[in-house]
């Protein structure tokens, strides 16, 4: 902590909030390649819980870059003060009694790890979204590879910048002969007992 930076206490605490709001609160975190799947399952994933009455949250790299993150670029040293800054707001969230769900490429293991310092390993869920190079350029929704094969991205993930995979993840999804259905129910059975208070 900073000299002179002294943290107040405030009466309402996590705890009470979790009490209130009847579960527990954590990250869930969705790491892999851009186009591997992240965003769709975590916003399925998202539904359940908020069907379920679970209070929930969703971020995700192409909102948060374009607001709190649009001063950063993809350089390594910029993609570790993104995955920074996320999980301190991450950790605010989690303090605030929600479940938050976040999809990010994150591809250097020591930024995961910073991660799971930020919030605490309690409350980290690292679901590793394994979807194959191959896959991700066949699908290509953003048309992101097909520019980046052109030299006309830089630095991109999978292409021209790498992607450090989990060794042990939480949970590890490979999407490739997977419904999305079936992947939220996989992640779904890791966090459910977690849920409670
Ligand atoms: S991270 O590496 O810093 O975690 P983040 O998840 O915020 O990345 O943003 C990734 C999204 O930005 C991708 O889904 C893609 O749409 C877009 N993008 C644009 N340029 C790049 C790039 N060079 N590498 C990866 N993703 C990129």
């Amino acid at each position: 902590m900073k000299k002179n930076i002294i943290k107040h206490n405030y009466n309402v605490t996590r705890d009470k909030r979790q009490t209130l709001n009847k579960h527990n609160s954590f990250l869930i975190w969705f790491t892999g390649l851009s186009g591997s799947g992240k965003s769709t399952l975590a916003n399925a994933l998202e539904n359940k819980l908020h069907q379920e009455g679970i209070s929930t949250y969703a971020l995700d790299g192409d909102n948060i870059r374009k607001g709190i993150n649009n001063d950063l670029t993809f350089s390594p040293e910029d993609r570790t003060e993104n995955i920074r800054r996320i999980a301190e707001i991450a950790n605010l969230f989690v303090d605030a009694g929600i479940v938050v769900l976040a999809a990010f490429v994150s591809p250097y293991k020591k930024d995961r790890k910073n991660i799971e310092n930020i919030v605490e390993k309690d409350n980290f869920v690292e679901v590793f979204v394994n979807t194959s190079l191959e896959e991700c350029e066949k699908r290509d929704v953003k048309g992101l590879y097909d520019k980046a094969r052109k030299g006309e991205i830089k630095d991109f993930t999978g292409v021209n910048a790498p992607y450090e995979a989990p060794e042990n993840p939480d949970v590890e999804v490979i999407t490739d002969d997977k419904s999305i259905e079936e992947s939220v129910a996989l992640i779904y059975n890791e966090i459910k007992e977690k849920l409670k208070i």
